[in-house]
């Protein structure tokens, strides 16, 4: 199938791996002979008679928007030139991931609790808004856990419930897979709590690398005799913090058994520290209060350490934020009306991914030692120094050292102290710039109030 087109949208570039009900293929999105995008295109055949149905079904998936479940973009008809009038091929374009939790787990026996905590909160935050929904995935596994960049999300949401569906031996095929499968659904008992048992399923491997019902090397009906009828094993090790989630997830009465919402609470970091930790920015809800912006690519940039590349996206987008991309400068008075959602974000980001080096609020704590200056004098030279926007420079035949600013370009060139963001000011004369500094402090202040 690979170079192949599976309908005038998508070509099939590579294939990535197949699974019960299909395959996903590596697929370039094409308008006009040009590739706009890369997805991944999940591809299975269906009945002709189930096609309106199975659509609408996919599309419930193109319509589910949450941080932590993968973007579904599009259902598609595709290889329509096949003679078959039995059955179709049907497409889903989404995000491609990096890899699987599967894939994740196979490099590393075990994971650290810290990640553990981070990863099963991402995954419970998706199934409390499915659920929300009133969807329950019910193949919630590894290989339907995605990494994309830093963030997990969950895939196959809503497919499941298409799959059931479909009257044919190929979609009536048992939904769920056994090791992650709750005692009720083995008499057809669907509801949110089946999510939940499959989490605590996964808490327990990611922590330990062993299955509560040693379902590493059980299957069929020993294993389900197992799961509906005895207690689970927690290995020696567990501490009580993850033991009391695992116990809660693995009640056996569906009724009785924690929600996500619990789990979620659960792992939680109890004490809030003043350094954002890698769940809640994981969390961080990323667009712009302004509709069409969003901060995803400046997330990239910066967990990738591209700084440069990073002060000119952030530039970008706070110049875009305000209408001001023609002029590439922010005046006073709009940054009095930059909104905090996205000042916030745009400092988080920065604060997070260079460890508390650089960012707005690092400068403003620094502009605030040096007495907040607002006008051009000593203070403002010390800010400058300490921020690292100035530098030594040879003068005259004596070699005599003089201190003096940088240029945009060279704090760019090579970031030190809090030097960055910097682009942002780059358009401004150096008077405005200072008014303008301080209106951004200002404005940092009244945002965390
Ligand atoms: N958007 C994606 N980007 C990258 N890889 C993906 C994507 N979606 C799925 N995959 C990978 O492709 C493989 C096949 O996925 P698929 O959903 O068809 O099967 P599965 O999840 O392994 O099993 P099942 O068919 O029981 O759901 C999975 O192992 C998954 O890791
Ligand atoms: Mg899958």
């Amino acid at each position: 199938m690979v170079g192949e087109q599976f309908n005038h949208k998508y070509h099939l570039v590579q294939f990535i791996d197949s699974g019960s009900f299909g395959g996903v293929f590596l697929a370039n999105e094409v308008i006009a002979d040009r590739v706009i995008r890369q997805v991944a295109l999940k591809i299975f055949l269906v009945e002709t008679s189930q096609l309106d149905l199975q659509i609408a079904e996919l599309r419930l998936a193109t319509r589910l928007k949450h941080p932590h479940l993968l973007d579904c973009f599009s259902s598609e008809v595709g290889f329509e030139d096949e003679e078959d009038e039995e059955e179709k091929y049907l497409g889903l374009a989404m995000e491609p991931a990096t890899e699987s939790l599967s894939q994740y787990l196979a490099k590393r026996e075990t994971l650290p609790p810290q990640e553990v905590r981070n990863i099963i909160g991402q995954i419970a935050s998706a199934l409390v808004f499915l659920h929300s929904q009133n969807i329950v995935h019910r193949d919630l596994k590894p290989e339907n856990i995605l990494r994309v960049g830093e963030v997990w999300k969950v895939a196959d949401f809503g497919i499941s419930r298409v799959l059931t569906q479909g009257t044919s031996t190929k979609t009536t095929q048992q939904i769920g897979t056994p090791v992650y499968q709750p005692p009720e659904s083995y008499q057809g008992e669907i509801r949110p709590g089946w999510d939940v048992w499959s989490l605590g399923i996964l808490l327990q491997q990611m922590l330990t690398g062993k299955h509560p019902f040693s379902a590493n090397t059980i299957t069929g009906p020993e294993l389900m005799m197992k799961v509906m009828m005895q207690e689970p094993e927690f290995p020696e090790g567990l501490s009580d913090d993850f033991l009391t989630i695992v116990k809660g997830c693995l009640v056996k009465n569906p009724k009785e058994r924690w929600t996500a919402q619990q789990v979620l609470d659960a792992v939680k970091p109890r004490v809030s520290s003043s350094r954002d930790t890698l769940s809640s920015i994981a969390d961080l809800d990323l667009s712009s209060e302004r509709a069409g912006i969003n901060y995803y690519k400046l997330r990239d940039l910066l967990a990738a350490k591209k700084w440069k590349d990073a002060d000119r996206e952030t530039a970008e987008r706070m110049w875009e934020v305000m209408g001001r991309q023609k002029e590439e400068w922010l005046g006073v008075e709009d940054i009095k009306k930059f909104p905090c959602k996205d000042l916030k974000i745009i400092d988080k980001l920065w604060v997070h991914y260079s460890q508390g080096k650089f960012g707005f609020s690092v400068q403003k704590k620094i502009w605030e030692e040096c007495g907040s200056p607002t006008e051009y004098n000593d203070d403002w030279e010390r800010f400058g120094e300490a921020v690292g926007w100035r530098e030594g420079e040879a003068v005259g035949w004596r070699w005599a050292f003089r201190r003096s600013w940088m240029s945009y370009q060279s704090v760019v060139d090579s970031p030190k102290e809090a030097s960055l963001p910097t682009t942002i000011w780059v358009g401004l004369l150096m008077e405005v710039a200072r008014c303008a500094y301080s209106s951004l402090a200002q404005r940092l202040v009244n945002c965390s109030k």
